[in-house]
Formats: C-alpha cells, sequence, structure tokens
C-alpha cells in the first residue's frame, strides 16, 4: 500500500516536518516523522483484530521538540554511553558533550534524535538521510547516514541503517521505540525471552565494567520466557544502579544473522507479540526505569515508571574505551550496515 504522508509542524527555526504513514493489509500502521527520524505511533491489532497504539510518545510535533527520553527517535552517532565523552582515535582525543552525569548520552543533547531527515518515500518503505558535519556534536568526519523503515505484508518493520565517513570516526545508531504492547498500563506481565547467555554488568554511572556476566541464577535471565517483572524488584546491586529495573546491555549467542529471532515479547491479554531479529551483537533491553508520570504524552497520559519496555539493538556501551569488546570504528572507503526486524503478530 502507497505510503501517505501529511504535515506534522515546524521546528523551532521554521522547518517543515512531514508525517509518514505505512500500511499493510493486515491493519498494522507505522507512523515516522523527519525530525529526529522518529517512530510517532505503531498500530497493531490483537488477537481479536482490535487495534492499540503500543508505541510511547506524543500526539504533536511540539512533544517532540521539547526534551524528552528518546521517544521513538532514531540515536546517534552512538546510541548508549560513552564513558566521561572520552574517547581516543588513531591517537586524536576527542571529547564529547557529557549529557548523562559523568558521561555522553545518545549521541549527545544535538543528537540525532533532534536532526531533520530528509525523506524518500518509495512503495513499502521510507528512507530517511542526514548528513552529519565533519565535528558535529564533538564527533569527527562528515557522516552521510541512511535509515530505511519498511513495512512487510508479514508484520515485519524493518529499519536498515547505512552510513559512509569521509574521516575515521565511531558510530553505533539505533532507534529508542518504547513499548507497551497491551497500549496502556504497565508492562511487567509481558513476557520475555532474551536469547542472551551474558550482559554487561555496569558500574554506579551506567558504564559497563568490561564483563560479561553470565545470566545464569540472575534476574538477568530471559533465556526462557519470563515475566519482566517478575524479578524486577529483586534485590539485586545491578537493578538497583539502573534505577529499579534493567537497563542493561545482553550480548546475544548468535548476533549477525537475520535467521534466527534474539527476542521474543508476548502480552498475555492482547495476544501480542514482538519477535527482535538482528546483525547487532547486542541489545539495551531499558524498562523504563526512569519514567515517574512528570511527562504527559498521547491523550494526556502520564508515563509512568516501567510503562514501557525498550529494545535497542546496538553495539556494547563505551566500546570506544573498551578494546575488548567489538569495534565501532568506521574508516573512510567502508560502509556502515546493520538491520534489525521487528516482526509483529497476535497469538
Ligand atoms: C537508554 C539509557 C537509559 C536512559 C534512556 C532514556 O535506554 O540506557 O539509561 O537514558 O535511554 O531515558
Amino acid at each position: 500500500m502507497p505510503i501517505r504522508s501529511q504535515p506534522f509542524g515546524r521546528t523551532a527555526a521554521g522547518q517543515a516536518v512531514e508525517l509518514y504513514t505505512l500500511t499493510n493489509a493486515a491493519g498494522i500502521e507505522a507512523r515516522v516523522c523527519t525530525y529526529g527520524g522518529t517512530l510517532v505511533a505503531l498500530l497493531l491489532p490483537d488477537r481479536a483484530g482490535a487495534r492499540a497504539d503500543v508505541l510511547h510518545g506524543f500526539d504533536t510535533l511540539d512533544g517532540y521538540l521539547g526534551p524528552h527520553p528518546y521517544f521513538g527517535a532514531l540515536i546517534g552517532r552512538y546510541g548508549n554511553r560513552i564513558a566521561r565523552g572520552r574517547f581516543t582515535l588513531d591517537g586524536v582525543n576527542y571529547q564529547l558533550a557529557t549529557n548523562n552525569g559523568p558521561n555522553h548520552l545518545h549521541g549527545g543533547p544535538g543528537g540525532f534524535h533532534t536532526a531533520l531527515w530528509r525523506a524518500e518515500p518509495a512503495d513499502d518503505s521510507l528512507t530517511l538521510s542526514y548528513v552529519s558535519p565533519d565535528g558535529e556534536e564533538g564527533y569527527p568526519g562528515t557522516l552521510q547516514a541512511r535509515v530505511t523503515y519498511r513495512l512487510s505484508e508479514a508484520g515485519e518493520l524493518r529499519i536498515d541503517y547505512e552510513a559512509t565517513t569521509d574521516r575515521p570516526t565511531i558510530l553505533n545508531l539505533t532507534n529508542h521505540a518504547y513499548f507497551n504492547l497491551a497500549g496502556d498500563g504497565d508492562i511487567l506481565d509481558h513476557e520475555l525471552r532474551l536469547d542472551a547467555p551474558h550482559y554487561l554488568p555496569v558500574d554506579e554511572t551506567q558504564i559497563p565494567t568490561g564483563e560479561l556476566a553470565p545470566v545464569a541464577g540472575t534476574p538477568f535471565d530471559f533465556t526462557t520466557p519470563t515475566a519482566i517483572g517478575a524479578r524486577i524488584n529483586a534485590d539485586d546491586e545491578q537493578l538497583r544502579i539502573a534505577s529499579g529495573g534493567y537497563d542493561h546491555c545482553w550480548a546475544f549467542a548468535h548476533g549477525g544473522d537475520l535467521a534466527t529471532p534474539v527476542a521474543f515479547v508476548r502480552e498475555p491479554r492482547s495476544g501480542r507479540t514482538l519477535e527482535l531479529f538482528t546483525t547487532q551483537p547486542g541489545v539495551q533491553f531499558y524498562t523504563a526505569n526512569f519514567l515517574d508520570g512528570s511527562i504527559r504524552g498521547k491523550g494526556g497520559r502520564a508515563y509512568q515508571k516501567h510503562s514501557a519496555f525498550c529494545l535497542e539493538t546496538q553495539h556494547f556501551p563505551d566500546s570506544p574505551n573498551q578494546p575488548a569488546f567489538p569495534s565501532t570504528v568506521l574508516r573512510p572507503g567502508e560502509v556502515y550496515r546493520h538491520t534489525t526486524i521487528f516482526r509483529f503478530g497476535a497469538e
């Protein structure tokens, strides 16, 4: 089905923002706006065919223009944290903004979530592109980024990321959708399976210690389907550091291929399901621990703690400072390519 578009408003600088709607015959509808390349809404049928919007966000552009915790946005240049905003590449020291305690988070205050992306709609997909100038937010290299959202008849929302640079740089792109498959309430009854035998414990400032810790015997073990809330209040140092919940990176057993799902989420009341596929080695699983009801979103709803979950597919946090982690360096002549697929269903 062809993509529709409508004006979504204007940025503070007066630039026009468009909202694109992708639909499939099964009744799935995804809306993406050019500001932040943001996934604004996702309507999914439940097992009886009733649709609900399963994403946190805002009804109008205004909500996205103000400060918000990255609802649905594209995150770059570096998703997640870099310790003290510092890294060294080819002997050159770089200092990025410290916008999360002592650390750099999600590309800095002017990250890709605030960029106005150029849209090229096609039959079943929307390609967004953005040229990030050399030095933007402190990162080296002119970065040409392209992100394609595609909705298939099989219920797959596929996000393809591609980028090139003209100087050596670092890159870790993701999307920060907040899901609630019931459409309302908390996500504690959602069942999660994560095919990840290890996770990355963090220090008090949420920087990985470097250890890949076995999940076995801990509240981090989701290798068999388990309610997200089953152990979320356990007396556990790592859950405490993350402000009472999950906000950690898991390392997949079989990262890198799109043939096998790496995660599965099922909401028992509606029957809605989400299956995750990715070429990335890890995922930040975040249970919206920092939401406290102070943000009013769609329909005036106050978004509470544990009212959503994020599955931010990515390379590991702080990789530029952790030589043992898979590299996030991108050099001229190379093409950065990653794909994440969310396959939705109802059972
Ligand atoms: C990521 C981080 C969290 C938090 C959210 C946004 O998931 O890991 O700590 O910053 O983004 O609030």
